[in-house]
């Protein structure tokens, strides 16, 4: 059995295919961040147009390399949501169509689930009961799993996500979009001085995130100071450190607070490596972080929360699954 996973919730067109046993045997992403640097974040018309285009010629050289037809696939796996309405109908779209004239059962796939289970594509010892981190660029949703896969969410964020705090001020220092990975390599260059950033809620006694205030502090910084390349990676340094306090005592707390050990960190914003770094050293937890390349939107994902799907419940030829944008957990 071979299935074929497709994303396409934002900026990002994922391909994969992965066979019985949950393995990947291949897999392809199309990064749009060239398209929409210069508006300095997503521009959705861009985006579908963008899906639509790659589509088709991602498939063949993922199918052509592979020596698999369509004939090989047994179900097709695609994203139906939380995302941007366009670019989740052409891939919905496309899926779709592929299954009907091929015959081909369709799963539709919760995005935000499919992060979840990430690490378990590498990782395969890892099995639910674990707390879950999500942190991307819409999403900073802490939940536990349990035993049987079923998730209940802990805390989110009341305002913005830990994504768009860095992608947000990443735009005010000229960084570029997305924000996090320049963020990320300026702070490697910070002599670490000048800056003392709040660490939001740290102490609140829920599993709430609250990340607009910490994006307001840093605006009001960079509006008293000479933006220096010094003061930028400095800055980076400051807010990229509050972030992944912030996020790594939230995690802790839970995980002590259950009495659960290991702590799943996925989402754009996992491919951090002070994060990684951070929660490394921690010793009363055990954190497990995707491959990088599978921290940020990715096909592979997608295939693999169905091939999870295709276990529990029946795939079916039903074409008429409509994506959700504001589908939840
Ligand atoms: O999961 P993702 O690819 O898309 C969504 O589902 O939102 O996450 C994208 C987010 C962006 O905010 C981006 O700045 C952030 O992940 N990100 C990072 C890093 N790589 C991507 N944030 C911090 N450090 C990184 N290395
Ligand atoms: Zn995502």
């Amino acid at each position: 059995m071979n299935i074929l996973g497709i994303e396409s919730s934002c900026d990002d067109t994922g391909l994969a295919i992965i066979n019985s046993s949950g393995i990947i045997i291949d897999h392809i992403t199309s990064s749009q961040h060239e398209i929409h640097a210069k508006y300095g974040g997503i521009v959705p018309e861009l985006a579908s147009r963008d899906h639509v285009k790659k589509f088709i010629p991602l498939l063949e050289i993922l199918l052509h390399k592979n020596r698999i037809n369509m004939n090989d696939i047994d179900i097709i796996a695609f994203t139906n949501g939380p995302g941007l309405l366009g670019p989740l109908l052409a891939g919905a779209s496309l899926s779709k169509t592929l299954g009907w004239s091929n015959n081909i059962p369709t799963i539709a796939v919760n995005h935000l689930e499919a992060h979840i289970y990430s690490p378990m594509i590498t990782e395969k010892n890892l099995k639910p009961p674990f707390v879950s981190l999500l942190v991307s660029g819409g999403h900073t949703i802490l939940s536990s799993v349990d035993e049987n896969f079923q998730i209940n969410t802990l805390g989110t964020t009341l305002d913005d996500s830990a994504g768009e705090c860095f992608d947000k001020i990443a735009r005010k220092l000229n960084l570029g979009y997305p924000g996090g990975p320049e963020i990320a390599k300026r702070s490697e260059l910070s002599n670490k001085n000048n800056f003392n950033f709040p660490r939001p809620m740290i102490r609140s006694n829920d599993y709430n995130f609250s990340f607009s205030g910490l994006k307001t502090h840093a605006l009001n910084t960079i509006l008293a100071i000479e933006l220096t390349n010094e003061n930028i990676n400095n800055i980076s340094y400051e807010l990229q450190s509050a972030i992944v306090d912030t996020l790594i005592s939230k995690s802790i707390k839970a995980s002590k607070d259950l009495g659960i050990k290991d702590i799943v960190i996925t989402g754009g914003v996992s491919a951090n490596k002070k994060l990684r770094e951070d929660f490394s050293l921690i010793k009363e937890c055990r954190a497990y972080f995707p491959d990088v390349k599978f921290s940020t939107d990715n096909g592979a994902m997608i295939a693999y929360a169905g091939f999870l799907k295709s276990k529990s419940s029946a795939s079916k030829k039903n074409y008429t699954i409509k994506p959700n944008p504001s589908l939840s957990l």
